[in-house]
């Protein structure tokens, strides 16, 4: 079997997208576009994969990682340029190399394959991988002759207005026999309007040595969208979005309204999930089967287990259990974990907390730093009260306790199980197992005391104004 390799160029700046960040490492549906690029190149079974940074070079290292080899362009002299940075690593191996920008996020594993193939078959020093473009402005011309055969190819900015209007652009991927390519490399010059080594001159150079240059047109244009500023940018999230949710829905998930449905590509859903409208699934969040995801929720980096309902919440680093529902409106924080069977209602906040099973927090509480047992009701307006404005601080609830409304739990404290907490209480200090714990003044009634406020008077008059009428 032929050695395969492959170069992805990811030195450039990215001037274009006007940003700090540098324009490989902006996401698409989650993931930065070099990583779609290599996550697609891996797919093949690849030899050895070398990625040519310069800009941002750290960055896409801690973002890469050792999925591939580095190589430095410590100055963006052109695509020729970079790719013979790589010499040192590949130049003197057997074998053909696939070169793909790291702008270009939506090239499938398949495609390269295709290309590999086609490359092969023809017997081929380079094959270029080419569309058809219904507005080519940008992207490099394929120039064929009368016979149909590839010439060159030029760059938007060296155009005549002749090859200008060719609509079969360079789609930016290539196929080369590796050692021809490299020797290829250093024949091109950077005489043209940019001054650049151009890769794309390395087809002519091969050509007038009267090597075989092909060209392989993938059917859709889409595919080899590049990425060079904010609108492509966006054009390319709608193209991946469409693809996976179709994914998802070919999978058993319902998704009331895919066009509104944002989910990230490494997210995994569960047969028979349905997903309603202005959902958000970020990052590597997984969501089990038979899960009511409702409109509008965001979840982030959480686990969420089988038959779990989110109404209109937002669960960020966070895992729910099967059997579990939360919303609307409630908010589950890193390492927040509700436990199967429980029950978090609306507006309920948890941060850093287990809350154990069948444990139900309904309405309006905030539950931090805390250990909550199984079978608890915490009631009502409940606050486990965690930070003394320096430190944070631990409460843990037994199992089967009952926590009145409207009580603040001041950490750090411990509750046995069977503990009752009443209604308005401040807890202060550990409550023994099967004990009640009462923590508010007592009552006091002073008879016609209501009178003395300016507020009677107020009532006096509405009163009578009610009986006049
Ligand atoms: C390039 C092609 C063009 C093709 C288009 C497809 C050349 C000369 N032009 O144009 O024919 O239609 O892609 O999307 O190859 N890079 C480096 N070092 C450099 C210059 C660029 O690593 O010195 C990297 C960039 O980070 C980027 C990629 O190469 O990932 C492509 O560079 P870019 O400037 O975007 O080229 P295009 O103008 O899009
Ligand atoms: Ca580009």
């Amino acid at each position: 079997m032929t050695a395969k390799y492959a170069v992805i160029l990811a030195a450039g700046q990215g001037t274009r997208m006007k940003s700090k960040l540098y324009k490989v490492l902006h996401p698409v549906c989650g993931k930065p576009m070099v990583d779609h690029v290599l996550t697609q190149i891996e797919k093949n079974q690849m030899d050895q994969i070398v990625t040519i940074i310069g800009h941002g070079a750290e960055m896409v290292k801690e973002t890469l990682k050792e999925r591939t080899e580095y190589a430095v362009q410590s100055k963006q002299l052109g695509t020729g340029h970079a790719v013979l940075q790589a010499e040192s690593l590949l130049g003197d191996k057997d074998g053909m190399t696939l070169i793909a920008c790291g702008d270009t996020p939506l090239f499938t594993a398949a495609t390269f394959a295709e290309l590999f193939e086609y490359h092969q078959s023809q017997g081929a020093a380079a094959t270029v991988l080419t569309a058809n473009a219904d507005d080519p402005f940008g992207y490099g011309r394929i120039i064929r002759n009368d016979l149909g055969i590839v010439e060159r190819i030029v760059e938007q900015k060296d155009a005549t207005k002749e090859e200008a209007a060719v609509t079969e652009i360079n789609t930016g991927v290539y196929c080369f026999n590796n050692r021809e390519l490299f020797q290829a490399l250093h024949q091109i010059t950077n005489d043209n309007a940019q001054g650049e080594y151009y890769l794309t001159d390395v087809m002519e150079v091969l050509k007038k040595d009267g090597k075989v240059v092909a060209a392989y047109q993938m059917g859709n244009f889409e595919e080899s969208m590049g990425v060079n500023d904010r609108i492509a940018l966006s054009q390319a999230g709608k193209v991946m979005q469409k693809r996976i949710n179709r994914t998802h829905m070919a999978n058993g998930v319902t998704l009331v309204d895919p066009e509104n449905t944002y989910i990230d590509v490494d997210v995994e859903i569960g047969a028979d999930t349905v997903i309603e409208p202005g959902v958000q699934l970020k990052g590597s969040t997984k969501i089990g089967a038979d899960c009511l995801i409702g409109a509008h929720s965001e979840i982030k980096d959480s686990v969420v287990g089988d038959n779990v309902t989110v109404t209109s919440s937002v669960l960020e680093n966070a895992v729910m259990h099967s059997n579990t529902d939360i919303g609307p409106y409630s908010h589950l924080r890193p390492q927040a974990e509700i436990c199967q069977g429980a029950h978090i209602g609306n507006f309920v906040e948890v941060k850093k907390a287990i809350v154990g099973q069948n444990t139900k927090v309904g309405h309006l509480t905030y539950v931090g730093d805390a250990t909550l047992g199984k079978e608890i009701n915490v009631g009502c307006g409940t606050v486990f009260v965690n930070y003394d404005g320096i430190n944070k601080h631990q409460t843990t609830v037994g199992d089967y306790s009952f926590i009145g409304s409207g009580s603040n739990v001041i950490a750090p404290v411990v509750l046995g199980d069977h503990a009752y907490v009443a209604a308005g209480s401040t807890i202060t200090a550990d409550v023994e197992p099967h004990a009640m714990a009462i923590g508010r003044g007592r009552q006091v009634n002073k008879a016609g005391y209501y009178d003395k406020y300016p507020v009677a008077k107020a009532a006096q008059q509405t009163e009578e104004a009610a009986k006049n009428n």
